[in-house]
């Protein structure tokens, strides 16, 4: 396949490599340098492009991507608040665009789980819940994108939690999220259950960035020849 990689940092970097070993060729590279070779032959030409920028650029890539006629496979987070624009443009100008919070399969396995336990918990209203995420001191947004879909999935089962809240309790009914910057962690995140007798925790925790890209560009192999607003649940089927 031809990819186009739009953002060329840690991830767009980790990326190019693996879409390589897969076999694939890399025909454009957008980075700030080049910001107008959306409208290139070059980029034109790819199959999909994979779009690993930052939370204040992503909704106008997504745009510029899909005015040149090319696929979206996103993984920047921190843009959500635009979700709308992007699903409407995939219903009603039938445009392609693949978005995960996390591409990693471990986690998408670990977002099951969280849902599966989130389910039993509800019925043990002596454990309160929170939530811990700890990434590196580059990151520009909190919660991470993972924490957010991990508090959904804890919100949506337990019936004591309406909302998530970041890093404080403000009402009984929040789910806090404690976010800590340290050195170059590239992720870990831990759904914790207290009560007075004991703790019961689940955590994830990333060892690299390898499965984020290998998860882009297996989303990027996925989307060939689809239409529509796709994610990690189209793709696994758990
Ligand atoms: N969904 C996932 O699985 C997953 C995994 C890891 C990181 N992320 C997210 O991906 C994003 C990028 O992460 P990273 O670690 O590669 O960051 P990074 O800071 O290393 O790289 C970002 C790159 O985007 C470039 N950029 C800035 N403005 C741009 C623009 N207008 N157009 C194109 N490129 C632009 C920067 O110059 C930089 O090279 C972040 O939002 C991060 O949270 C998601």
């Amino acid at each position: 396949m031809n990819i186009a990689l739009i953002g060329y940092g840690k991830m767009g970097h980790e990326i190019e490599k693996i879409a390589i070993q897969r076999g694939h060729t890399i025909v454009s590279i957008i980075d700030v340098d080049n910001i107008n070779d959306f409208e290139s032959d070059a980029f034109k030409s790819a199959d999909v492009a994979i779009e690993f920028s930052t939370p204040a650029s992503a909704l106008n890539n997504y745009r510029r991507a899909f005015a040149a006629g090319v696929p979206v496979v996103a993984g920047t987070t921190g843009w959500l608040e635009h979700i709308d624009e992007v699903k409407k443009a995939c219903e009603e100008n039938g445009k392609t665009f693949f978005y995960a919070s996390n591409y990693s399969l471990g986690v998408n396995i670990f977002f099951v789980l969280n849902k599966y336990l989130a389910k039993i918990m509800n019925n043990y209203p002596d454990y309160d819940v929170k939530m811990e995420e700890i990434h590196h001191i580059h990151k520009l947004d909190a919660p991470s994108g993972t924490a957010i879909t991990l508090a959904e999935g804890v919100i949506e089962n337990i019936d004591r939690k309406d909302n998530w809240h970041l890093e404080t309790e403000e009402k009984k009914s929040d789910l806090a999220i404690h976010c800590i910057r340290e050195g170059e962690v590239p992720g870990i995140h831990e759904i914790i259950y207290e009560s007075e007798a004991d703790i019961i925790s689940i955590k994830h925790d990333a060892k690299s960035r390898k499965g984020f890209a290998l998860g882009a560009v297996v989303a990027a192999e996925f989307v060939k020849g689809k239409k529509g607003f796709l994610g990690m649940n189209d793709m696994l089927k758990f």
